[in-house]
């Protein structure tokens, strides 16, 4: 059994719980990097008041009563998309979206008119765009913060935070985590060369001590270069692992974080069907896995998980998409207020 430290409710009781001052306030959130440890704490404990609020108290409150979100998604979404909506709902706020596919972005708009047309309008920018780099493009022109919901291969911020927000409330040991804590193993699988979800998770995990990384996923989709640097200037002292086979990982693993082959993300079908398959979690591969620990996934899932593995209490992506709209209340709460 691990030891880690308590989950946030463990940790908080039942006090009302005080959230140090946010440094988002007013500010973009393009990139994990323009987080630290406080920041993400402060973010974490917000969520856990605002997860108390919906599931215990009255379902929502006013605080953000008369202000207003731009939803802009370029690409498709549902968790990301919907789970922003449903908190500016919660919050008492309103939310405009622009689709793209019969907005004047079918006349040729440029994205910084309309990220400005949006600034108009709103307090604040939800960005989902293929090109990375998009959201920070986006928030040079922009008036009002520009929170990065996907920008191509580049990152995807608030997933992360969900993420680790997933892992304090299953397993502890993030909040208050320093070099004596227990060592947290996290597997990263699948298509790491692509997916932005782990790009900003690693990026985040590197922020904490005693924190050992493991990369798995087909040689064409391996984790940057460019990105495991930027690990290693986070972090010297990380623990970065990439050769063990996926039995060998999932049998060391406090977390097994899977992802999806980015296909659209993909040169040509011909690339794609070359790795297309080349992974499942199965409930024979569980059998090899620590009794504590969690299999997380950021959605939407096609076969590398196998359903077999959901009724497995150790399966947490069901859990961690419903943490998506209290994470994404606790920074609406704070870039907003
Ligand atoms: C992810 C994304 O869009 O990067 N989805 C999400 O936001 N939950 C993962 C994916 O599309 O595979």
């Amino acid at each position: 059994m691990l030891n880690l430290l308590p989950g946030l409710s463990d940790l908080l009781g039942s006090q009302s719980v005080s959230v140090p001052i946010s440094k988002l306030k007013g500010r973009h959130l393009l990139s994990v990097r323009e987080l630290d440890v406080e920041a993400v704490t402060s973010l974490l404990l917000e969520a856990e008041v605002q997860k108390r609020l919906v599931l215990e108290g009255a379902g929502g409150c006013d605080r953000l009563k008369h202000r207003v979100l731009a939803s802009v998604f370029y690409e498709p979404s549902t968790r990301t998309s919907c789970s922003f909506q449903a908190a500016m709902q919660r919050l008492g706020g309103t939310v405009v979206c622009v689709n793209p596919d019969n907005s004047s972005v079918q006349k040729g708009e440029t994205l910084d008119d309309t990220i400005q047309t949006m600034g108009c309008y709103c307090d604040a920018i939800v960005l989902r765009h293929p090109v990375k780099g998009s959201a920070a493009q986006a928030a040079a022109v922009s008036t009002k913060p520009v929170i990065n919901a996907g920008d191509g291969v580049g990152e995807h911020p608030t997933q992360a935070l969900l993420d680790l927000f997933t892992i304090q409330t299953e397993l502890g040991g993030i909040v208050g985590r320093d070099a004596s804590s227990p060592l947290l193993t996290v597997t990263l699988l699948g298509d790491l060369r692509n997916g932005r979800t782990v790009h900003s998770l690693a990026k985040l995990l590197a922020l904490y001590p005693q924190v050992r990384l493991i990369f798995i996923s087909p040689p064409a989709l391996a984790m940057p270069q460019e990105t495991v640097d930027e690990l290693r200037s986070i972090n010297a002292d990380q623990d970065i692992v990439t050769d063990l086979s996926l039995g060998e990982a999932i049998g060391q693993s406090d977390v097994v974080y899977v992802t999806r082959i980015q296909k659209e993300r993909f040169a040509s079908a011909a690339e794609y069907d070359a790795v297309a398959g080349s992974y499942c979690v199965d409930a024979s591969l569980m059998r090899q896995a620590k009794e504590r620990m969690i299999v997380m996934h950021p959605l939407p899932r096609n076969a590398e998980i196998h359903s077999e593995v959901d009724t497995d209490p150790r399966a947490a992506y069901f859990r961690q998409m419903q943490n998506g709209m209290f994470i994404r209340m606790a920074i609406l709460c704070q870039v907003l207020e």
